[in-house]
Parts: C-alpha cells; structure tokens; sequence
C-alpha cells in the first residue's frame, strides 16, 4: 500500500494559474493538502490561493528562467519539508508546415523541456532534503500521450513531451537509489484553456476536474506512470503497434486533412 499522500503533505506545483494545474491545486487543497502554486500569473495565483487561507501560497515565477525561480526557492519549504513536486507547467505550439519556422519547435523546447530541467534546480535539493529524514520524496512531471502518435502539426509539442517524458524516466533510473521517486504523467485531451484553442475534433477529452482526480488518486495508488483516459491511451498504444509504414499513411492521411 502506498504512503504517497496518505497524510497532508507539502506540494509544489508549476502551472497552477489555469487548466490542468489549477484543478489539481483545488483537489489537493479539499484533500487536506499544503500547495505552493507556481505560474507567471501573479494575480490568477493569487485569486486561487485566497480559497485556502493558511493552506496555499503563490510563488510567481517564469519556469525558464533561473533567477525567476532562486527567488521562489525559499518558498518551497513554506510549510516545512517538501514532500512533493508537481512540475506540470508547459505549452503547445503548433507548427504551420506551409510556413516552417523552428522558433515554434524552440518554445515547445524550451518551456516544456529545459523551463521544467530548471524547476528540477530547486525542486531537487529540498526532495533531496526530505529524503534524508528519512520521509518519502516524489517528483511528478506532466507530459503527454500526443507524442505516442506523429500526429500533424505537433512537431514542437510532440518532440517536446518525448524529450521529457524520457528525461523523467531516466531520472527515475538515477534517484531509485536515494529513494526518490519520479512519476510521469500522460493525459489526452483535457478541456483547459490550452484545448480550447484547438480547431480539430479531440476525441474522449475529459474535464481537468476530472484529471486532477485521476492524477491524485494515481499518486495515491502508488504509481509510477499515470496515464489517461484509457480509451484514448490505448487506442495510440495499439495504434503504435502498427507497422511503421502503416502508421506513416495514416499519419499523412490525417495531416492532408488537418492542412488542407
Ligand atoms: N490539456 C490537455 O489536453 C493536455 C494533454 C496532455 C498534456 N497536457 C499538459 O498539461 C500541462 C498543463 O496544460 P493545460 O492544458 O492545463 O494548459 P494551460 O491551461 O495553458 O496551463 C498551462 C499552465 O502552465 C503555466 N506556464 C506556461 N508557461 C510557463 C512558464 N514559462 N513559467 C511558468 N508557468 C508557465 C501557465 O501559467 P502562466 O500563464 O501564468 O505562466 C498555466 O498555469 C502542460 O504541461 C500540458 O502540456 C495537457
């Protein structure tokens, strides 16, 4: 059985100004849980700390720059020892083929990629020092399944979520030994404001409501991937499991459609 949030703990999350981020700020809250709440959003973070007074604290910082985050560092141990990091702040840039450009690969890069190995600067020491008393320490990253797939458009996003979801895995090979554990997780569509720019069908999209419990019941449960909604993981799973020729006409099939 997993102690994982089994009592209140201390949590760090990135992106808590909207979306996915926000959600799971609020259920961590409701379910007794301390949060210091990360974006580039001062007021946004503001307005959903002063929910739970005593409970949440803002720390207003630009995950991709240093300076921006040794200014929060002093605030992760707001309410003592950091029991966890969630570090789910990230964006989608979508490229426009017809007019290549790689600064839309770059930002998916560098906000999804490099603003999250930035976060890891201040987030690592403070799990580090929980763990030496002796108490569990968890690091969580927010990628993505879109990358299961070569979907049109997403070069940037997908290439990002793939570079990250592999950096997180590695780092769960090199912290196994200290003890700490590292948690990918891997929604589909979720309905945030990121989704609402999207112009295309995203099939089983779920409420970020509704993720922020899947991912705080499966780091209740233990896990080390969390991924969902099923229907749509496993769809890009099998999918995956094609021949590759086969998965390139259907991509290409798809990007005709989405470009045309
Ligand atoms: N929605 C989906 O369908 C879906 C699916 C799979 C994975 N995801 C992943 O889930 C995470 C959250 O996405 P979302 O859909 O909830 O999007 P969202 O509503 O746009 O939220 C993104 C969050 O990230 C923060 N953020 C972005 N750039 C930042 C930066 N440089 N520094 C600090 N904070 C930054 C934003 O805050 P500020 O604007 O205040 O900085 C915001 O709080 C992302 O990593 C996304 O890739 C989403």
């Amino acid at each position: 059985m997993s102690k994982r949030l089994s009592r209140s703990s201390n949590i760090w999350l990135t992106g808590a100004s909207s979306g996915i981020g926000e959600a799971v700020a609020h259920d961590l809250a409701k379910h007794g849980h301390n949060v210091i709440v990360t974006g580039r959003r001062l007021e946004a973070l503001e307005t959903l700390a002063s929910h739970y007074p005593g409970k949440m604290v803002s720390a207003a910082a630009d995950t991709t720059s240093n300076a921006d985050l040794e200014s929060i560092k002093g605030t992760l141990n707001h309410f003592g020892d950091l029991d966890m990091a969630i570090l789910n702040a990230g964006t989608c840039e979508y490229l426009d083929v017809a007019n290549y450009d790689s600064q839309i690969i770059e930002a998916n890069m560098v906000t999804n990629v490099v603003g999250t190995a930035r976060s890891l600067d201040i987030a690592l020491p403070a799990l580090r020092a929980t763990r030496a008393k002796g108490k569990p320490a968890t690091l969580v990253i927010v990628s993505s399944s879109a990358w299961w797939f070569p979907f049109a458009r997403a070069e940037g996003y997908g290439a990002s979520k793939a570079a990250l979801t592999y950096f997180a895995q590695a780092l769960r090979a090199d912290l196994a030994a200290e003890g700490i554990d590292v948690v990918v997780v891997s929604p589909g569509f979720v309905k945030t404001p990121l989704t609402d720019r999207n112009d295309f069908p995203m099939p089983f999209i779920i409420s970020s409501e509704d993720a922020a419990t899947r991912i705080r019941t499966g780091l209740e449960k233990g896990k080390s991937e969390i991924a969902f909604p099923r229907r749509f993981t496993w769809t890009l799973k099998a999918l995956g499991a094609l021949p590759q020729a086969l998965i390139d006409r259907m991509a290409a099939s798809m990007a005709r459609n989405e470009n045309s």
